[in-house]
C-alpha cells in the first residue's frame, strides 16, 4: 500500500510523519534512505503515462459543457463514473483510502477532496472538478476549477491567478533541475496578488501509484531543495490558492473535505507532466479546455 494518504499529500499528519527521520526511512536529516522518485526511461512507459492523462484530460473535455448552473456535483461523479467503465477503465479514486467517489469536487471555501453529493451548483460558485484515472496500470490526474454562471470579480481574479499559478510552476522547471523551483515560483507569483498558497497539500509524482516521490509543494521547502527532477520523472502541479489565510482544516464528519479556516475562497488547477530530456512535457492537455493564457 501507498505510504501516502490521499490524493495531495497531507503534510501534517502522517507525511510529516513519515519523513520523520526517527519513525521511517527518509531523506530528512541527510539518511541515505530516501524514498527515489521512479524514473520512466522506457517508451512503453512514457507511452502508458500519456494514454492515462490524454484519456483524463478528454473526460475533462467531456463533462465540461455540465458544469452548469442546476447541476449537482453528484451528477457530475455519475458522469464520470460512467465515462471511465465505458472506456474499460478505472476512477482512482473509488475506494482510495475509504473515498466513496470517482471524483472531487470542491466548492467555493473547499480547498479539495469535496465528496460530490446532492449540492446543487448555482451561480457565483467556483468548483474544482478532479479526476483521476488509471488506464492500463497508469493514472493520470487532472484538475480545473469552473466558473458557475456569473461569479463575483474577486472570484474571478482567484481563479485567473491560481491558474496563472499553474503555468508559472509548469515553466519554472527544466531537466535536472530543483522540485523547488516550483514552489518557489509559484510562492512568489502567488503573494504579490495578495494570495495565499495552501501547504498541507502538495503535488505528487505519478506513475504506476496514484501518489509517489516527488512530493511537489506549492511553496519553498527544505526537502524540495533536495529533490532533484531527472529526465524520466512524472508528477503533478496542483497548486491550491486562497482569498484568505493558507490554513485548512478537514471535516470531520465526512473525514475528506477541506475547507479553508477562514471560510474564504480556495482555487485550484492540477496538471500531470512528464520531463524529458528537453523540458516539462504537459501529459493532460486539454483540447476545449482553457489553454495557457487563458482570460477567464
Ligand atoms: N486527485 C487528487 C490529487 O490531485 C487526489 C484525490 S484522492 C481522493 O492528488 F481520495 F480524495 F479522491
Ligand atoms: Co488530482
Ligand atoms: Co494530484
Amino acid at each position: 500500500m501507498s505510504l501516502y494518504l490521499r490524493g495531495l499529500i497531507q503534510r501534517d499528519t502522517w507525511f510529516g510523519q513519515f519523513f520523520h527521520p526517527s519513525v521511517s526511512s527518509s531523506s530528512f536529516g541527510g539518511s541515505t534512505l530516501a524514498r527515489q522518485a521512479p524514473i520512466y526511461s522506457k517508451d512503453k512507459d512514457r507511452d502508458g503515462l500519456r494514454r492515462a492523462s490524454r484519456f483524463n484530460a478528454q473526460m475533462m473535455d467531456h463533462i465540461r459543457p455540465y458544469l452548469q448552473p442546476g447541476v449537482t456535483t453528484g451528477e457530475i461523479d455519475r458522469l464520470v463514473y460512467g465515462y471511465t467503465m465505458e472506456h474499460g477503465h478505472t476512477p482512482a479514486c473509488l475506494g482510495y483510502q475509504g473515498y466513496p467517489k470517482s471524483i472531487c469536487t470542491s466548492i467555493n471555501e473547499v480547498v479539495c477532496h469535496g465528496i460530490p453529493g446532492d449540492r446543487r451548483l448555482k451561480d457565483g460558485d467556483i468548483v474544482n472538478v478532479d479526476l483521476t484515472t488509471v488506464v492500463n496500470g497508469w493514472y493520470g490526474d487532472s484538475s480545473e476549477t469552473f466558473l458557475i454562471g456569473e461569479v463575483s470579480d474577486e472570484a474571478r481574479r482567484l481563479v485567473q491567478v491560481t491558474f496563472d499559478a499553474m503555468w508559472v510552476g509548469i515553466h519554472s522547471i527544466k531537466p535536472n533541475g530543483r522540485v523547488i523551483d516550483i514552489g518557489q515560483a509559484i510562492y512568489k507569483f502567488a503573494r504579490p496578488h495578495g494570495l495565499e498558497v495552501v501547504r498541507e497539500y502538495q503535488g505528487h509524482g505519478i506513475g504506476r501509484e496514484f501518489h509517489q516521490e516527488p512530493g511537489v509543494p506549492h511553496y519553498p521547502t527544505p526537502k524540495s531543495a533536495r529533490d532533484i527532477v531527472k529526465p524520466g520523472v512524472c508528477f503533478t502541479i496542483e497548486p491550491m490558492l486562497n482569498l484568505g489565510v493558507w490554513r485548512t482544516v478537514k471535516d470531520k464528519a465526512d473525514g475528506w473535505t477541506v475547507r479553508t479556516t477562514d471560510g474564504k475562497l480556495s482555487a485550484q488547477f492540477e496538471h500531470t507532466i512528464l520531463m524529458t530530456d528537453t523540458g516539462p512535457e504537459v501529459l493532460t492537455l486539454t483540447e476545449t479546455g482553457p489553454q495557457e493564457g487563458h482570460r477567464f
